[in-house]
């Protein structure tokens, strides 16, 4: 796709107005994407609403390698399309091959949470995507991570289009790493995951479900009361439980702890979103299971055992066909509103 950089006096025109209309009124003048069946409507924040060029901008970003400091990584190393916006990998890979002790979780449905991160500790999306920019074991060599964001905006600077881009987009074409962020947060805002055979089947398509499923759906409202944490159109409660995982090592990541000091949360982390769950294993924030079955047989015998262990958490007994039923529903929440094509070229940069 070839980017206008000087556009025609009409298109100026518009622009013109977008922006004044934007600082009148608060709002930009570009409609949001529609989310797909069984999604509330995104909330973009005041300082960063949705424009077109905005989220346009922002996937490039996204998928630009030029974000790491040595041009090896982009956001899409660790989350990737295919993967619906995992890895794959029990743990995420980064800058010369290092491993953290973490899953990269999906990037899908995000805009739909404003605390990032396993154990919450980005506020907002803009916030947590310059995180990885300067952090030594995913984008940057830089030991100083306010080094990590200049180096890293000094060389997107070098770029012209997307200098343009961010004069258009944000106002202003000497950009920051916080711009940045904004641009990123505004293409993941995008990212959604609905429509799904299960929002089909309540949306009253009776035979959108197999029998099998529909059995697992009662089964996971009900019986098991899975929904006691995964809750609501994204299956979150948005907060933090101890289901045992990692409890059993060593010196176990304390998750949520960490962040919050409180006892009780020692071996929280977040309830995640059971969308597109078919696509993102390993699961779980170590990515210790391989399979949905294997999710299951954890959640059968209660979790692991830990003096912080939720108190939902109790043995199922579930039958065999109990756990098929379970995991046909959990393949019930597939559905669409995330694919896309990676950008064919990069602009290029100037030195
Ligand atoms: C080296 C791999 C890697 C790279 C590169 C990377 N991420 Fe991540 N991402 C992760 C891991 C691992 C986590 C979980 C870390 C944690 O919870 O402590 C994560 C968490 C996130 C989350 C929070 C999701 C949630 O459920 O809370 C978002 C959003 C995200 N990344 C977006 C991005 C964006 C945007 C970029 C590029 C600027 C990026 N990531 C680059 C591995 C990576
Ligand atoms: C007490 C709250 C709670 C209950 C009840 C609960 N979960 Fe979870 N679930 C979580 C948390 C928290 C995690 C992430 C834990 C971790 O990685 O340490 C999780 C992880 C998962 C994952 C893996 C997600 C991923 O992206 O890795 C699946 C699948 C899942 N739960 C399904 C279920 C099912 C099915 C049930 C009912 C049998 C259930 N959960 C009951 C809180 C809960």
């Amino acid at each position: 796709m070839v980017h206008q950089r000087f556009p025609t006096p009409a298109v100026g025109m518009l622009m013109f107005c977008a922006v004044v209309s934007c600082s009148v009124t608060g709002r930009c003048e570009d409609e949001e994407p529609t989310p797909p069946l069984g999604l509330p409507p995104v909330y973009y924040p005041d300082d960063n609403l949705y424009s077109k060029e905005r989220a346009a901008l922002g996937k490039l970003l996204y998928f630009d390698k030029r974000l790491s400091s040595d041009g090896t990584v982009s956001c899409s190393s660790c989350h990737l399309v295919k993967y619906a916006f995992t890895d794959g990998a029990a743990v995420a890979t980064g800058i010369n091959g290092q491993t953290g002790g973490r899953s990269a979780p999906t990037a899908i449905n995000r805009g739909y949470s404003t605390a990032q991160f396993w154990d919450g500790r980005a506020p907002s999306l803009e916030a947590q995507a310059i995180g990885p920019i300067a952090s030594p074991i995913e984008m940057t060599n830089e030991k100083d991570p306010e080094r990590a964001h200049q180096t890293c905006v000094d060389r997107l600077h070098k770029v012209p289009e997307y200098r343009a881009r961010f004069s258009k987009a944000y106002g202003d074409e000497n950009f920051t790493i916080e711009d940045v962020g904004k641009a990123i947060a505004t293409f993941e805002r995008t990212i959604m995951s609905g429509n799904s055979p299960f929002d089909r089947y309540k949306n009253g398509a009776k035979d959108a479900m197999s029998a099998s499923a529909i059995r697992g759906k009662d089964i996971f409202f009900n019986k098991t009361a899975c929904d006691s944490c995964h809750l609501g159109f994204n299956f979150t409660d948005g907060s933090y439980a101890n289901i045992g995982i990692g409890m059993d090592k060593p010196s176990p990541d304390l998750g949520r702890y960490v962040v919050s000091k409180r006892e009780e949360d020692k071996g929280a982390f977040k309830t995640p979103t059971l969308r597109e769950i078919e696509h993102t294993g390993p699961y779980m924030h170590d990515g210790r299971l391989k399979t949905l079955e294997e999710v299951i047989e954890h959640y059968d015998k209660g979790g692991i055992a830990n003096p912080y262990l939720d108190e939902r958490l109790k043995p199922l007994k579930l039958s065999k066909q109990d756990k098929q039923d379970l995991v046909a529903f959990l393949k019930s929440l597939s559905g669409e509103g995330w694919r896309m094509k990676p950008p064919a070229s990069f602009p290029p940069s100037k030195e």
